[in-house]
């Protein structure tokens, strides 16, 4: 670890209660070896000594400030956070309210440390809207307080002048709620004078400097500084300080902390005042009384002064110049002498400050004080001005060096006697170490009656003359033989010469050396008078906020009682601050100031080795390594650290002291680490304690890991079972619901399924007795008589057998016209049938023959209907009457089928001559008539087709197939004047013949093959043609047209 590391780095330890060996030189050494190394840090135990480096180091980021958050102390480097950490842990985690008390002569980085303190705390403290504005509204009072109450001295550019301890209050959880500052003498003189090389307070020049023009004139001011008498006119600006922008941050401060423009305009309205007071002058003249008497000698700075604040211009010329004297009730109005007169406008302009810088703490308190009244804990951090011994000493040194006398009391008191004290009393072995206790010098200062502070009021309160020689007498006779006073006079009574000490002066040996204060201004200053003139024209202003500060200056309120003295108020509050301080756990950061230069890394070891001395760093060392780090009450201890030992946690039912023994004994630390005192355990390094602190934490870790895992479980337990429960109850009324739907449906089946089998029961019991079958009943009979009595009434009226009839009765009823019709067509089809049986065969054949005619030319022969009346005879030749046929009688025999004669059309010229037609069951025959000769005999097979025409002639196409020996002669053309018997019988011959059906064209055109080719047959309708035939014109070789009737 690189912080263990360079603690025992032998060289450049980082705690000093390491060194070895332990003298003022090694002690200084190690300083400047760390400074060297640019480790400005150096720990005492717990107390943190800063080195100012006058550069800044890189070890203030965001990311160190992460390192120190929640560190061990002691794990790393030594750091003003690791201080910082431990205070506000312990405030937060531990309940102690904390102060942080930053001592350190001017210069030594006190205002720096302090500010690096409070923004570690702004860093590690929670976040939050509310949080965030009061962290901003706590860091923002430093620019304004800074910009009002530091100045340019010669040891430091940003002198804190005045004292200043702030309290920041935090909540339980540790988040800043607010605070309060108190500040201590402000070190007024320097409004009227300062030192060469030094320069008044910042906000003048600041103001000047940043301003705009308006507000300048607003102001009734002038840029340029060497103006203003107050003003130092060569130092005025500063090297490496921005005045302007210092002012717009004061400003923006402002803001943030919540002040009004108004308030904002009459602070800088009052800084004016005070400003512009410093150019007054006074000059003398004789007034009628021959007395000399001062006058404002420019009144114009006068005039704007007033305008300012409201003010007469005579009221306060008036204030300026004279003074009202009481003598005996009467008051009586004196002038004021030239000196006289600038010592009350300084004395004037010195209140008006220092009573608006308190105002402004008052303010700034207004704004961050903590509102609720919740339970706070405290840190305090104290900005206090160090140690001064100067070439001239006066009023304020002695003040402030009493001060940081008291802080040294308290630091003696607190970490040494104190120590050694609680050692004793809890029966520990110890060896008690030497050390300077400085309360005999307190006391010399501030005891009541004998004190230096008391003698100063009285003889501030004492009629008679008064001055600072009787002071001095004073001092002298009663302290002449305190071993720390020392003057011109009880030296010379002890017989000691000391050159070094002038008149006029005393000498203290403070516990950081010895100091040589002159009388001179003690009593003025203490007094701190201002003329009550002067005090009434500032409540007479229309200012509201100077009319304020001057409370005392109303008529009515007047009071013979002198103001407390300034030493009395500094003593008071010092007390106060101290038991403030008392209260707190206290942490030290001791500043220390590398060199006189405010030079970068330069060391003067003198200088360090001085500072070293006064500030008791080395007897806190050897302290610290006698003594113990850290004790604490067995019981609070017990409670803390009783989880590391398995015997005493949970619970442990004996003694306190028996369970701290128990819980240490079980964690094997050396013996001398630890002291059992009669109510305390002491451990004696701090590595032991953050040893045992860590070993805590973890142990803290796991149980709280341990809880939080049983409670998790118990919760993730208790959520199941509950949701079990319910999971179960809700199945279980659901499976109810659902299982009594089923049986309600069931139940209904049931009842339906029953009534239906009571319902067809009964009603197979009793639908004999019911009415409703009756109709039935009737129905069937009527309609089985009515039925009847048509049967009836159709045999007893059947229309007569003839198959040409074919009437019907009509039916009776609707309902029986279907059946009327089926028993009309079953009567006509039996009467045929009758009519069928008695035909004679031939007179079949014949009606067989005009069913074939009347089905091939039905409709599609005109000749057809003429037909009708012809009967079909066959035989119209008489071949077996007539002796001149017999050779074809022969050749037709018993087959015979018709005989007749037809006419044959000539293919070439269409002229026709008679043929004898015999059509035998087998053959076509052609005869001539004369010879009665067949000329052609065709077999049925041969034809291929007929062709007649639609009209009524006899003309017919026989056409041949080409196959056969007949047909190569080509088709034949006829004319018959039986043509329809003709073609009838020969379908039906062909058809018996065959088994097919002849091919029989009715058409107006049709083809024949001839021998000497195809002839194209138009049939003509003409009334040229003969009743007697149709006439055949050959057109062509190929065309032939044969005209019809
Ligand atoms: N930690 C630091 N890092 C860098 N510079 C520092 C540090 N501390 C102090 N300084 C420098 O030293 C100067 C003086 O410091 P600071 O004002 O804190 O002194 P001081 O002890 O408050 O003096 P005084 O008693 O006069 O107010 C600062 O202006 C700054 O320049
Ligand atoms: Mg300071």
């Amino acid at each position: 670890m690189e912080g263990s590391s360079s603690m025992l780095d032998a060289e450049a330890v980082a705690d000093l209660v390491l060194l070895d060996p332990l003298t003022e030189e090694s002690l200084v050494q190690t300083l400047q070896e760390r400074f060297r190394r640019r480790d400005i840090y150096t720990y005492i135990g717990n107390v943190v000594i800063s080195v100012n480096p006058y550069q800044s180091l890189p070890i203030y980021t965001p990311e160190k400030v992460e390192e120190y958050r929640n560190c061990s102390f002691f794990a790393v480097k030594p750091h003003i956070y690791a201080i910082a950490d431990d205070a506000y842990r312990s405030l937060r985690d531990r309940d102690r309210d904390q102060c942080i008390l930053i001592t350190g002569e001017s210069g030594a980085g006190k205002t720096e440390a302090s500010k690096l303190v409070m923004s570690y705390v702004a860093a590690v403290s929670s976040k939050g809207e509310e949080v965030n504005k009061v962290k901003e509204q706590l860091l923002q009072s430093n620019p304004v307080l800074e910009a009002f109450g530091n100045a340019k001295t010669v040891r430091n550019d940003n002198s804190s002048r005045f004292g200043k301890y702030m309290d920041i209050e935090f909540d339980f959880k540790g988040e800043p709620l607010g605070g309060v500052i108190s500040n201590y003498l402000l070190e007024k003189s320097r409004i009227v004078r300062h030192v060469k090389g030094e320069r008044n307070f910042h906000i003048f020049y600041q103001l000047l400097a940043g301003a705009s023009p308006q507000l300048l004139q607003q102001l009734k001011l002038r840029q340029d500084c060497g103006h203003y008498g107050y003003l130092d006119r060569e130092g005025s600006s500063l090297p490496g300080m921005d005045d302007a922008a210092n002012f717009h941050a004061m400003q923006d401060a402002m803001r943030i902390i919540g002040f009004s423009p108004t308030e904002v305009t009459e602070l800088l309205q009052v800084t004016a005042v005070v400003l512009k007071l410093g150019n007054v002058q006074l000059s003398s003249s004789f007034q009628a009384s021959g007395m000399e008497a001062c006058s404002i000698s420019e009144p114009q700075e006068l005039h704007e002064i007033c305008e300012l604040i409201g003010l007469d211009p005579g009221t306060l010329e008036r204030a300026l110049c004279s003074r009202t004297v009481k003598a005996r009730d009467e008051a009586v109005l004196t002038t004021l002498t030239v000196p006289q007169g600038y010592y009350g406008r300084d004395a004037l302009a010195k209140n008006i400050y220092s009573r608006l810088f308190d105002w402004l703490v008052k303010r700034i308190n207004a704004s961050i004080q903590v509102k609720s009244d919740k339970q706070r804990k405290v840190m305090g951090v104290l900005d206090i001005y160090g140690f001064e011994i100067f070439q001239d000493n006066g009023f304020e040194q002695f003040i402030i060096n009493y001060c940081n006398e008291k802080l040294q009391q308290i630091f003696i008191l607190m970490t040494l006697k104190e120590e050694q004290e609680e050692y004793v009393r809890e029966g520990i072995q110890w060896t008690p170490v030497e050390f300077f206790d400085n309360s005999i010098i307190c006391n010399l200062i501030e005891n009541n009656t004998t004190g230096i502070l008391a003698m100063l009021d009285e003889e501030c309160l004492r009629p008679g003359v008064v001055n600072e020689d009787t002071f001095l007498t004073k001092l002298n006779q009663l302290l002449a033989t305190h071993k720390h006073y020392e003057s011109k006079e009880t030296q010379n009574a002890r017989r000691v010469t000391d050159a070094s000490l002038p008149p006029r002066c005393f000498r203290i040996h403070h516990y950081a050396g010895k100091v040589t204060y002159n009388v001179t201004g003690f009593i003025e200053k203490n007094n701190d008078l201002l003329f009550r003139d002067l005090s009434q024209a500032m409540w007479a202003a229309q200012h509201a906020l100077l009319r304020s500060l001057f409370p005392e200056g109303d008529p009515q309120k007047v009071s013979l009682k002198l103001p407390p003295t300034a030493g009395f108020q500094f003593k008071s509050s010092v007390a106060m601050l101290m038991k403030n301080l008392y209260s707190k756990n206290p942490n030290y950061i001791r500043c220390i100031k590398p060199n006189d230069t405010k030079s970068a890394m330069v060391f003067t070891p003198e200088l360090v080795l001085a500072q070293v001395r006064y500030l008791g760093l080395l007897e806190n060392v050897r302290v610290r390594r006698a003594g113990y780090a850290f004790r604490q009450l067995y019981g609070p201890f017990l409670q803390r650290y009783k989880m590391l030992n398995a015997q005493t946690w949970p619970r442990w039912d004996r003694g306190d002291r028996e369970g701290t023994e128990v819980l240490l004994a079980g964690l094997q630390f050396p013996a001398e680490e630890l002291a059992f005192g009669h109510t305390k355990i002491f451990i004696r390094s701090p590595r032991t304690l953050f040893d045992l602190e860590r070993r805590r934490q973890e142990r803290v870790a796991e149980l709280a890991t341990l809880i939080q895992k049983m409670f998790r479980g118990w919760r993730c337990r208790t959520q199941y079972q509950l949701m079990r429960k319910s999971q179960i109850l809700i199945s279980a009324w659901f499976r109810g619901h659902r299982q009594k739907n089923r049986y309600k449906q069931m139940k209904r089946s049931a009842l339906i399924l029953q009534a239906y089998a009571r319902g067809w029961k009964a009603r197979k019991t009793y639908r004999k007795y019911f009415r409703s079958s009756a109709s039935t009943c009737l129905a069937n009979f009527i309609y089985r008589r009515l039925v009847q009595k048509y049967l009836v009434g159709l045999a007893k009226n059947l229309p007569p057998l003839s198959v040409t009839d074919r009437t019907w009765p009509p039916a009776p009823y609707r309902f029986l016209d279907n059946t009327n019709q089926e028993l009309k067509n079953i009567f006509y089809h039996w009467k045929c049938k009758k009519y069928r049986d008695q035909l004679s065969a031939s007179r079949r054949a014949q009606l067989q023959a005009r069913l074939c005619a009347s089905e091939l030319f039905k409709d599609k022969k005109t000749l057809y209907p003429k037909s009708l009346q012809q009967p079909f005879r066959g035989e119209y030749l008489g071949l077996k009457q007539n002796p001149k046929y017999q050779k074809l009688h022969a050749v037709a025999k018993d087959k015979l089928v018709m005989a007749d004669s037809v006419r044959k059309v000539n293919r070439a010229s269409g002229k026709t001559v008679p043929r004898l037609l015999l059509l035998t069951t087998e053959h076509l025959v052609l005869a001539d008539p004369k010879a009665a000769q067949p000329k052609t005999v065709l077999s049925l097979s041969d034809i291929r087709g007929v062709s007649v025409t639609r009209f009524s002639d006899g003309f017919l196409a026989l056409h041949l197939k080409e196959v056969s020996t007949v047909g190569a002669k080509g088709d034949f053309l006829l004319v018959s004047d039986h043509l329809i018997e003709l073609v009838t019988r020969l379908y039906q011959t062909f058809e018996a013949t065959t088994g097919q059906a002849l091919p029989l064209h009715i058409t107006d055109r049709f083809s024949t093959r001839f021998p000497k080719g195809d002839v194209s047959i138009t049939v003509v309708e003409s009334p040229k043609a003969s009743t007697n035939g149709p006439v055949c014109k050959k057109k062509g070789s190929n065309k032939m047209e044969v005209l019809v009737y």
